[in-house]
């Protein structure tokens, strides 16, 4: 489960229709989308949040391929977080995962944040968009949670819809990230079977978070390789990878606060081995270790994607290592 970093707005805001930094996409970004339809990241990266901000601006440019925020923790900010902020993104292709847009909410589209998400991703070149599949707001507000939308034919149809508009207003295709999840309402067909209806639907990407297949697998009783063969894995922008903690040997809660465990590794090499040496970043957003730990876990996914293309120089994605 991710929650919202604290906005933290600077007095001095950015223009999000200023003049546009040096993005540097490897494939230059824009409308076509990413992955398996147009530009979109490689290699490997880490998600760049306010307490990771000063171990990052030291990093030689050839430690990381690439860096993910959430546009809402951005947009508008300005002053010394605005400063550095941009002076990384100068350095690191940029790819945003969005936080807020509730596609399987009730509400209607924000659709004034979708134009500020539309600004931010052309004034930093951003190599693709992002978002959950989930609900985090109704008509009295936002949760900062994100919660599940009901396994069913109606939800597919609600949600592809609200996908279809959302990639209108942005100009480009957009990736959804099935999320981690603690209850199942009104379920009417298997994850699996929802995942891949709404990807079909929605004729939208893919964001593989192997970390939540792996905690919704113990949380559910299913088999998380079953699950990931099963999933429309060839529409995949990038992989998200991460730890978890552990409640009980039945409840496994999705914080991103922990080191990556063996299982979620075992699956990342999984989706290496069917879809290639996808692009991969692992995600930490609190309870931050020293920067060389993080490090250590960005080379784990670079020594796997190289392992990748040995055994498959051909294979269908490449990630640029
Ligand atoms: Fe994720």
């Amino acid at each position: 489960m991710n929650r919202h970093e604290p906005a933290g707005r600077d007095p001095r805001p950015v223009d999000p229709h200023g003049p546009r930094p040096q993005g540097h996409c490897p494939d230059g970004g824009g409308p076509r989308g990413a992955g398996p339809h147009g530009a979109g990241p490689h290699g490997a990266g880490i998600g760049l949040r306010r307490g990771l901000l000063s171990g990052m601006h030291d990093l030689p440019d050839t430690a990381l391929d690439f860096i993910e925020v959430a546009p809402e923790n951005w947009i508008g900010v300005g002053g010394r977080f605005g400063r550095q902020f941009e002076a990384l993104v100068e350095r690191f292709p940029l790819v945003c995962h969005g936080l807020s847009l509730s596609l399987g909410g009730p509400a209607p589209l924000d659709i004034a944040l979708l134009e500020d998400v539309r600004a931010f991703l052309d004034r930093y070149g951003a190599c693709c968009f992002t978002e959950h599949l989930s609900a985090c707001s109704d008509d009295q507000g936002h949760l900062y949670d994100l919660m599940p939308i009901p396994f069913t034919d109606e939800a597919v149809r609600h949600v592809a819809g609200r996908i279809r508009r959302a990639q209108d207003v942005l100009e480009r295709r957009i990736g959804i990230e099935p999320v981690s999840y603690y209850a199942a309402p009104g379920q009417e067909m298997r994850e699996l079977e929802f995942v891949n209806a709404v990807l079909r639907e929605a004729d939208c990407d893919l964001l593989l978070d192997v970390n939540n297949i792996y905690v919704n697998s113990v949380n559910f009783g299913y088999d998380p390789f079953e699950y990931l063969h099963g999933i429309d894995g060839a529409r995949t922008v990038y992989v998200h990878i991460a730890g978890h903690y552990v409640e009980a040997p039945d409840l496994f809660i999705d914080t991103h606060g922990a080191p990556i465990v063996e299982p979620v590794w075992a699956l990342l090499d999984a989706a290496y081995a069917r879809w290639g040496a996808l692009p991969t970043l692992v995600e930490r957003d609190f309870n931050f270790p020293p920067m060389e730990d993080l490090l250590g876990e960005v080379a784990r996914v670079r020594r796997l994607q190289s392992g990748a293309q040995a055994r498959d120089p051909g294979g269908a994605r490449t990630a640029g290592v």
